[in-house]
């Protein structure tokens, strides 16, 4: 069985007290049976709401970017030995907003997730089209080739690690979410495409979650697809209230 996971994305969101005030709600209501929630928590907050979290069973918390080199003269950067040293264990890596304001290739993101891996960290690899390219109906070539560009080229045993959000740019922060059949149909590709490169182990074994406008009314339309094995959301992960029943939508 592939794990069900339930990951919040804070993205730049928040102060200190309002942070430790929603991680310490969801510790107090409690990851579901079978549900692993990671929260993706703004680098200055990483190692506070890591210790909140550090009692309850299945929370974690995920950074939300980390640099390609383990250390050096790079200002204002975040390495995975720093991450290490606070014991954070996920990495949220290709966010679309990564790629769009901040320059990151492909090429980059192939050298993140290696150094991310190399820790022993976990990536959480995200990938999804602009709204054009889904007008245009080339959305499953441009995401498969975003793959293939990237994390396609790692070995098996270090893929086999990975964890993969869809998140279609279109449906971020809009309000506007794909529809169950939208997601179900690209995470049934990303997962054939992932066979084809990894074999059908690993690709049956890949969490593969969905990220776009992902609320407390649409989590379990979005979750009961069978591919569809969780979600990355950001604004309904901010109120703790909303995230609950997004944890609770499998
Ligand atoms: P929203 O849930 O706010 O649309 O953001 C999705 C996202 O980008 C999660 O990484």
């Amino acid at each position: 069985m592939r794990q069900k996971i339930a990951a919040g994305n804070w993205k730049m969101n928040n102060t200190l007290e309002e942070s430790v005030a929603l991680a310490q709600a969801l510790v107090d209501a409690g990851s579901p049976s079978g549900v692993l929630t990671i929260l993706g928590v703004p680098y200055v907050y990483l190692d506070k709401i890591n210790q909140i979290v550090a009692g309850a069973e299945n929370i974690e918390v995920a950074a939300q970017n980390a640099h390609q080199e383990l250390s050096g003269a790079f200002t204002g950067e975040i390495s995975v030995k720093m991450l290490n040293s606070i014991g954070v264990k996920y990495v949220i890596l290709g966010h679309s907003e990564r790629r769009e304001y901040f320059g990151e290739t492909d090429e980059l993101l192939l050298a993140k997730t290696n150094t991310v891996l190399g820790a022993g960290q976990i990536p959480i690899f995200c990938c999804g089209e602009p709204l054009a390219i889904r007008k245009a109906g080339t959305h499953i070539t441009y995401v498969i080739d975003q793959l293939k560009n990237s994390i396609f080229k790692l070995s098996a045993e270090d893929f086999s690690k990975i964890i993969i959000a869809y998140e279609p740019i279109w449906a971020i922060g809009t309000g506007e979410t794909a529809s169950p059949a939208q997601a179900q149909e690209m995470h049934e590709e990303i997962r054939k495409a992932i066979a084809e490169v990894f074999g059908n182990e690993i690709a049956e074994g890949t969490s593969i979650l969905y990220g776009g406008s992902v609320n407390a009314a649409n989590a379990k339309d979005l979750f009961s697809n069978k591919d569809v094995d969780g979600g990355l959301v950001g604004g309904a992960s901010l109120k703790a209230d909303v995230f609950v029943q997004v944890m609770n939508g499998f």
